[in-house]
């Protein structure tokens, strides 16, 4: 019998999906689900009459698969991943490739790199982004682990991933061990944060302008024609023009309780971890728990009523000044979560290629805009910018584009409607673009209750000063010791 060319485990939507898009692009792949009616009912059903063998133990699917074997495991991230590696390993030979094409946790991938790599064979961790029909006609792919398994793996992600209007795949090599889920995990936090901008667009229209769904509909339609022309302003657009059977937009009927799976949360916490200001995505998640608080939100509403104003100016120039301040933000989101991943980059060893991720995120996935391919030039031309405001196209149009922003995020103040991510995006510039921050003065604090020392802008760097601001309690500082 024929030999498959992979083997993919965990027959859910994802999973089937990835399948048959595989089957379409000429690869015989073998599947293997640990409820094995489900391999009966997909080799019966979808993939009847295609290249795809059922197998219905590890062992018959390792013995269907051509060597070096290549298995993709698409299970539930967690447990379930070890257990299944440890499931496979005894049937594996030196050389064999395992693939996880979960939403595992970094850290999880960078232990399995090593682990799988300690029993002589290769592993990879990729991310899959665009959901099911992203799995099935195109996703983002983001590819990281043992660098010695791409060149086996790659014309089969190459083949399946999403490609740009010139034919370049959305699919390159990340980066060793957990650099490629890394990667995947900024993209989702990248993700909150567009959508929690287009959310307080969305805000500001509605309670501020009083805009009706259908002309905001109008106005998400015109936007997508502009630099910000991405897939989500795409479907906001989309949502905001859906009407059920009784006529009735059905955004308007949604309960205003955001839910998220914890990618947001991971991103955040991984920015602390290294100590980088990504406070746009920070606001996101936070913006999505306060959603969820709603009967509290509910009560507190009744202590502190509020009404907002209603707007006199020019709606139209407004609108535009909106869109430029969402633009500007947008800009600071990625800056933020670019100077994550080079930092992250420098923590754990990777060598990111940082125009290829922009090409990665640029079709199949859900933050899939135009926006990504001026990203890829930026970094094309200096991939060692250390800063994305720092590029001469994006300085400029950030230029271009203050005036707007402050204009929108002074009026929200002013008239009570929240915008976290707006505001926390304007405070970032300011702060990054500041040759005097207050710090001075905290270093003051800090040295005066725990005599942490602070460096003098009269005295070169590195040399430490210790103020006896009260008189009493000596010269120790707390240098001095270990505590
Ligand atoms: P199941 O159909 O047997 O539940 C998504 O949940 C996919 O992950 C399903 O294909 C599911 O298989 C699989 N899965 C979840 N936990 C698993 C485990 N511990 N071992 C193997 N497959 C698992």
């Amino acid at each position: 019998m024929k030999k498959a060319d992979i083997g993919l485990v965990g027959l859910a939507v994802m999973g089937e999906n990835l399948v048959m898009n595989m089957e379409s692009k000429g690869f015989t792949v073998a599947v293997y689900n640990r409820t094995t009616e489900k391999v009966a009912n997909f080799v019966e059903g979808r993939a009847k009459g295609r290249n795809i063998i059922g197998a219905y133990s590890l062992g018959e699917l390792v013995d269907s698969l051509k060597k070096p074997r290549k298995i993709m495991m698409m299970v539930k991230a967690g447990q379930a991943v070890d257990s299944l590696i440890d499931q496979l390993l005894p049937y594996l030979e030196d050389g064999d490739i395992l693939i996880d094409g979960g939403n595992s946790h970094f850290p999880d991938t960078i232990r399995r790199t090593a682990y799988v790599e300690s029993k002589g064979l290769l592993y990879i961790g990729t991310g899959v982004s665009g959901g099911e029909e992203g799995a099935l006609k195109g996703p983002s792919m983001m590819p990281g682990g043992s660098p010695a398994a791409w060149p086996y793996v790659r014309s089969i992600f190459q083949a399946i991933c999403a490609k740009v209007e010139d034919g370049s795949p959305c699919c390159d090599w990340v980066g060793e061990n957990g650099a490629g889920h890394f990667v995947k995990m900024v993209h989702n936090g990248i993700e909150y944060g567009d959508m929690q901008l287009i959310c307080e667009a969305y805000q500001l229209m509605r309670d501020g302008l009083g805009l009706t769904s259908a002309e905001m509909h109008d106005v998400f339609s015109s936007w997508n024609e502009t630099e910000l022309d991405s897939y989500l302003i795409e479907i906001t657009r989309d949502i905001l023009g859906y009407q059920d059977e009784k006529g009735e937009t059905v955004v308007e009927r949604i309960l205003d309780t955001a839910g998220q799976k914890g990618t947001g949360k991971w991103t955040g916490i991984a920015a602390l971890d290294e100590g980088v200001p990504l406070t746009l995505i920070g606001e996101a998640v936070f913006a999505r728990c306060l959603s969820a608080m709603k009967d509290e939100r509910v009560a507190a509403s009744k202590v502190f009523p509020h009404s907002v104003p209603a707007f006199t100016g020019d709606k139209k120039a407004f609108i535009e000044s909106i869109r430029k301040a969402l633009y500007a933000s947008k800009i600071i989101s990625y800056a933020q979560g670019y100077t994550l991943m080079r930092t992250a980059a420098k923590t754990y060893g990777w060598n990111l290629n940082y125009g290829g991720i922009a090409l990665m995120w640029r079709g199949g996935c859900i933050i899939r805009s135009v926006f990504l391919g001026k990203i890829k030039e930026a970094y094309d031309k200096n991939p060692e910018l250390e800063n994305l405001l720092l590029d001469e196209y994006f300085a400029q149009s950030i230029k271009g584009l203050v005036p707007a922003w402050r204009e929108v995020a002074a009026y929200a103040v002013s008239t009570g409607i929240p915008m976290p991510a707006f505001t926390a995006a304007l405070s970032y510039f300011d702060g990054y673009t500041s040759e005097n921050l207050p710090a001075n003065l905290l270093q003051a604090q800090r040295d005066y209750f725990g005599a942490h020392t602070y460096e003098r802008t009269d005295a070169p760097r590195g040399q430490f000063f210790h103020t006896n601001w009260t008189g009493h309690g000596g010269n120790t500082t707390a240098n001095t010791y270990q505590v």
